[in-house]
């Protein structure tokens, strides 16, 4: 299983419910990287999608905490971290990844070898954390790429650097 996420200086991630910036560049890989795949995510982080929608083109495994809930269009909603684990279960363990939110994170990381993190190069204003994994010593820095930076037309602020970076769980 792997992880997809953005973070700040301070390995944070949302602020008020919502994302700390909107970059197109990492939008788009995003996309590139869970295309196809199955994706494990939070009832508030799908709330902040367009319209309260499904992913298109992946399967959605939505964990939500009311058992009576289980009607988002085009998502599968799921009530434990076990019932999310066995329906995972049925596709290759390298096509589900984990998209958040924060509570998600946390719960899915221990299972997950492989982590995309997006760096931004800037301190937020944050209020919600994913584990800071240069500070584990069960993960490793694999790939750092080149610092790019954010264009003021198609993002949310102009002039921010950014880095696509991997990280893998260290094999004991
Ligand atoms: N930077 C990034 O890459 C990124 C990506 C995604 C989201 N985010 C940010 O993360 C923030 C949202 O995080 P969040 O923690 O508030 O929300 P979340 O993880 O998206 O969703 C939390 C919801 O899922 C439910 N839930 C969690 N674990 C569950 C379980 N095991 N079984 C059943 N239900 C479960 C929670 O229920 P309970 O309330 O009962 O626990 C809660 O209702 C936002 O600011 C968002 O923008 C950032």
């Amino acid at each position: 299983m792997k992880v997809i996420v953005a973070v700040d200086k301070e390995w944070g991630i949302g602020n008020k419910g919502d994302l700390l910036a909107r970059i197109r560049a990492d939008l788009i890989n995003f996309k590139k990287l869970t295309d196809g795949k199955t994706v494990i995510l939070g009832s508030n982080t799908i709330a902040t999608f367009p319209g309260g929608k499904a992913l298109k083109n992946r399967v959605n495994l939505v964990l939500h905490p009311d058992l009576a809930y289980d009607a988002i269009e085009g998502a599968t909603v799921v009530h434990s971290i076990g019932e999310a684990l066995i329906y995972a279960s049925r596709y290759p363990s390298d096509d589900v990844i984990v998209i958040g939110g924060a509570s998600i994170y946390r719960q899915f990381l221990p299972y997950c070898d492989t982590a995309y993190v997006t760096k931004f190069d800037k301190s937020f204003e944050k209020d919600v954390y994913f584990p800071d994994l240069d500070a584990s010593d069960e993960w490793e820095c694999v790939s750092v790429g080149e610092r790019q930076v954010s264009d003021g037309n198609t993002d949310t602020e102009a002039g921010l650097g950014f880095y696509f970076t991997e990280y893998r769980r260290i094999k004991g």
